[in-house]
């Protein structure tokens, strides 16, 4: 058996300690959705710092914890405060949350964030659908021994963001009256944000929106062969669009303004 996968079972056995709840399930919060678990009837909650081994995020703001509990009578877990690559751990630890949620029962994750916008028909405040990804530019969180519990060595991306759960999505934002965009998304290792250049090379690539996360967590969980979709929450236009700095103010900002429309798609996507 790999170190990791020892490392992961002895996760999973420490929040077995806590909480027996299984979850179907997987929330990943990113900026705009922090507050999203006013909307969960929480049952049991797992700070990061207690788990031995966990990855504990330093970014001010990201409060780090597994919430497990429901939403609309669905058995969920939320990840409240994600490990980001640029916090400097290695890809393998960033995904450690997602697969230890997999490993407690989620079968289905829900991934989140802000994003800028590549896309020039975009707008600030836009939530965007994640269609495909491009994850060329940081290393594969599945270099390295393959977990062969978890799943196969050359695993298939083809469809990483399940068409079926894409398309609840798609039914959830009608329901709502939400205009929804869908789009590539493709992560950057950060911290920094991109230049002008990168940004138009991008575009030239297909791309719609940047960030620093969740694309080494979407293949981590089609690795081990969860359903995963993924929205974003377009917080800015990327480097070069606008004549103006990009700042973390400005993301927050927008994100808190739509915090509200976002979380009621989530919360109908749950439902559906
Ligand atoms: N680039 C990368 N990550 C981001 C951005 C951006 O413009 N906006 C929010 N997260």
């Amino acid at each position: 058996m790999s170190k990791m996968y020892e490392k992961l079972q002895k996760c999973v056995s420490i929040i077995r300690e806590k909480t027996d709840f299984v979850p179907e399930v997987a929330l990943v919060l990113g900026s705009g959705l922090g507050e999203y678990a006013r909307n969960m009837d929480v049952k049991a909650e797992v700070p990061y710092s207690e788990i031995e081994g966990f990855p504990v995020s330093t970014v001010a703001g990201h409060d780090g914890r597994f919430l497990f509990g429901y939403v609309e009578k669905v058995p969920m877990v939320i990840m409240k405060g994600r490990v980001h690559y640029y916090e400097g751990y290695d890809m393998t630890d960033v995904v450690m949350p997602i697969r230890i949620m997999g490993m407690l029962g989620a079968k289905k994750v829900i991934l989140t964030n802000a994003a800028g916008g590549v896309n020039q028909d975009f707008q600030p405040g836009d939530l965007m659908m994640i269609t495909d990804h491009i994850s060329t530019f940081v290393p594969s969180p599945l270099r390295g021994e393959n977990l062969d519990e978890l799943g196969t060595r050359f695993p298939d991306m083809s469809h990483v963001y399940d068409p079926e759960l894409c398309e609840v999505i798609r039914k959830a934002a009608k329901k709502l009256n939400v205009p929804l965009k869908e789009g590539i998304y493709v992560q950057c290792s950060g911290p920094n944000y991109e230049t002008p250049a990168e940004i138009r090379a991008f575009r030239g690539m297909g791309v719609d929106a940047v960030g620093m996360s969740t694309v080494c967590e979407a293949m981590a969980a089609n690795h081990m062969g969860m359903k995963v979709c993924g929205i974003s929450c377009i917080t800015n236009m990327a480097a070069g669009i606008l004549d103006q700095p990009l700042n973390h103010k400005e993301v927050q900002e927008v994100a808190d303004r739509v915090k509200t429309t976002f979380e009621r798609l989530v919360t109908e996507t749950v439902m559906q």
